[in-house]
């Protein structure tokens, strides 16, 4: 009978209160184990003791498949290799993490991080001999060798929403509107919403763009006899002359966003239109789990049971030709799916009359 600890790094998103009751349901009744969740990633691994939660499958009813968020928290700024303290220095926190695992006496470790977390989640375990098996969620969709990680499809709906009620005030309005969604260094989420709500211009960091090119589609828009446009943009996308618009927080996180008044000011210089920009923000990530995302966690979850009962560790869990495959971590390390400039999505987009402004 195995005890297994699970644990929430990175940025939350929808689909990862599905996984943990997916993980938790086929662990405990399926395989008879018992499952602790670690609360607030790494960080509730430096607690002394650390900060868990046990998990049994009647804590979870039908509502956890939707509920956005992650029951067990999570955190996005605190590596523990370089742990921001209080003076503004950074610290190696690594041992005090491991040595907080071991104290729980676990047999494995369910990881559901983005490529930044499983990567620190992987240096952990290398340094500490932790079994480890990784499941990926990212609203930004930028791990490697999975088609899709828990979070994104939930976020492009979210996206894709805000386009549906951009368009009648901008109709309304004759107005273009300027929508800035995350992705970090991605462009998916600004495509496929671009796709599917209907945007004029895509701007992805992926492709280089002019302003100019982007006033030539709004004019032609506009000539054509449509008094609206809509622009969808990715937060990482710089400036004309490549500068990244990054903000810094209180803890000296720096995290893109900004770019989209970038854009909106240029549009209306070159074109005239009345611009209003929205950034979408956090909300990207609160949001129900659509289907896909609750489908995801639930199989994402259930499988990386079985890794840790076969024993196939140092491993991450992916989906791939309709299937789940299972993926050595050094595959995901250091690389990032990043959006295919000349990939099928890029070219309907191009069919469609979409412009990239380039
Ligand atoms: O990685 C997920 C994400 O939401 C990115 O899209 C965004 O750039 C970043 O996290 C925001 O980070 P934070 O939650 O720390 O503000």
């Amino acid at each position: 009978k195995k005890h297994i600890g699970i644990l929430t790094s990175g940025g939350d998103c929808a689909g990862l209160n599905a996984c943990i009751r997916a993980v938790t349901l086929h662990a405990c009744l399926g395989q008879g184990w018992r499952v602790t969740g670690i609360r607030y990633g790494t960080a509730g691994l430096m607690q002394t003791p650390p900060q868990t939660v046990e998990l049994t499958p009647e804590l979870f009813d039908t509502s956890y498949l939707r509920r956005a968020g992650t029951l067990l928290g999570s955190v996005n700024t605190g590596n523990p290799f370089a742990f921001p303290m209080p003076d503004g220095s950074r610290k190696d926190r690594s041992e005090e993490v491991i040595a907080g695992y071991r104290s729980l006496g676990l047999d494995a470790l369910i990881g559901i991080g983005g490529d930044g977390s499983l990567a620190i989640l992987r240096r952990l375990a290398q340094q500490g001999g932790i079994p480890l098996v990784g499941i990926p969620k990212t609203i930004d969709n930028d791990v490697a060798q999975t088609e899709n990680a828990l979070g994104y499809a939930t976020a492009v709906q979210v996206a894709i929403e805000a386009l549906d009620r951009l368009q009648p005030t901008a109709a309304s309005h004759d107005r273009v509107m300027v929508l800035e969604v995350m992705g970090r260094d991605a462009g998916h989420i600004a495509l496929n919403a671009g796709i599917s709500g209907g945007a004029d211009v895509i701007l992805i960091p992926e492709i280089p763009y002019s302003a100019e090119k982007v006033a030539e589609k709004v004019k032609a828009v506009r000539a054509a006899g449509r008094n609206f446009a809509l622009i969808i943009v990715a937060e990482a996308v710089r400036t004309e002359d490549g500068t990244a618009i990054m903000q810094t927080h209180g803890s000296g996180e720096t995290r893109y966003g900004g770019i989209g008044q970038y854009i909106g000011e240029a549009v209306e210089r070159l074109t005239g239109a009345e611009v209003r920009v929205t950034v979408l923000g956090h909300v990207q990530r609160g949001a129900e789990a659509v289907p896909q995302d609750r489908l995801l966690a639930s199989v994402f979850g259930a499988h990386a049971v079985d890794m840790v009962a076969a024993g196939r560790f140092d491993r991450m869990v992916a989906w791939q030709n309709r299937q789940t495959v299972e993926v050595p971590l050094t595959e995901i390390v250091d690389k990032s799916h990043r959006v295919d400039p000349e990939g099928v999505m890029v070219e309907t987009a191009r069919q469609l009359g979409i412009s990239f402004g380039d």
